[in-house]
């Protein structure tokens, strides 16, 4: 006899970063780009500049993502805004900027599109990302029909989001399952557990399910082990591969 499910009004289909490998990943381009391809949700990582602004970025560092060098948590929100956030992907995109986590939820928000906030704290700013994240996100979806996912690898985020704003369904992330998922989800008040696909199998999606919770995975980019997964009923995946695994027309 299964448990009752949470609600869970989320599509089954997310971009990954908004726009997968399509667009440079955590920008409003991206989500633009996710949006062009059907999808109705999307993931994105959420952390605090030095000066406490809510920006969308994934790595430590800038590097990677922008012409910048360096940490972010070093960094002004005056300066992260400064940065070419798009050039490292392709000219179409060059002076792409870092978004605010306040302009995507207003985009997301206006266009219908649900959300997965994953809060991705700088090293040692746990507790503080994961309030500054839930309360925020309290604020920019008060009324709004679907409320965003809160999630995170990291459990001292994911227990101040609790403390911040428990009405918001949250998600515990994690690389590896570990054997005692049940009492960490019940410890956070979980809604679900997002897994690395690697790890997806039918009796961990029943097993998740019969103790009461949803069950997502990520990076899904093949699209055999997307409809696999799909059919063993998780109840979501995060694609980068927006044209090859996307929600029917
Ligand atoms: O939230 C799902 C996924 O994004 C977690 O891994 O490293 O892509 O943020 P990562
Ligand atoms: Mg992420």
């Amino acid at each position: 006899m299964s448990a009752t499910l949470p609600s869970w009004p989320y599509p089954r289909y997310i971009a990954h970063r908004g726009g997968g490998r399509l667009a440079p990943e955590n920008t409003l381009a991206a989500m633009r780009v996710g949006a062009e391809h059907g999808f109705t949700m999307f993931e994105y990582d959420v952390k605090l500049s030095s000066d406490n602004v809510l920006v969308l970025m994934h790595d430590d560092n800038v590097d990677r993502t922008s012409n910048g060098k360096g940490p972010a948590a070093s960094k002004t929100y005056s300066e992260l805004a400064q940065l070419d956030f798009g050039s490292w992907h392709s000219a179409a995109y060059a002076g792409e900027p870092l978004p605010t986590f306040a302009a995507v939820a207003r985009y997301t928000v206006a266009n219908g599109i649900a959300s997965n906030v994953e809060i991705k704290p700088c090293p040692g700013r746990e507790a503080e990302t994961g309030r500054a994240t839930a309360l925020a996100a309290r604020q920019f979806w008060q009324g709004a029909a679907t409320p965003p996912l809160l999630s995170s690898f990291a459990e001292e985020a994911l227990q101040a989001a609790r403390e911040a704003a428990p009405e918001l369904p949250r998600a515990l992330l994690v690389e590896k399952v570990p054997a005692d998922w049940r009492e960490r989800l019940a410890k956070y008040e979980c809604v679900a557990l997002n897994i690395n696909q690697k790890d997806a199998t039918r009796e961990l999606i029943d097993a998740v399910h019969a103790a009461g919770y949803r069950i997502a995975a990520w990076t899904v980019n093949d699209p055999e082990r997307a409809r696999l997964l799909l059919d063993w009923g998780i109840d979501g995946i995060f694609t980068d591969e927006l044209a090859a695994i996307r929600p029917a027309a």
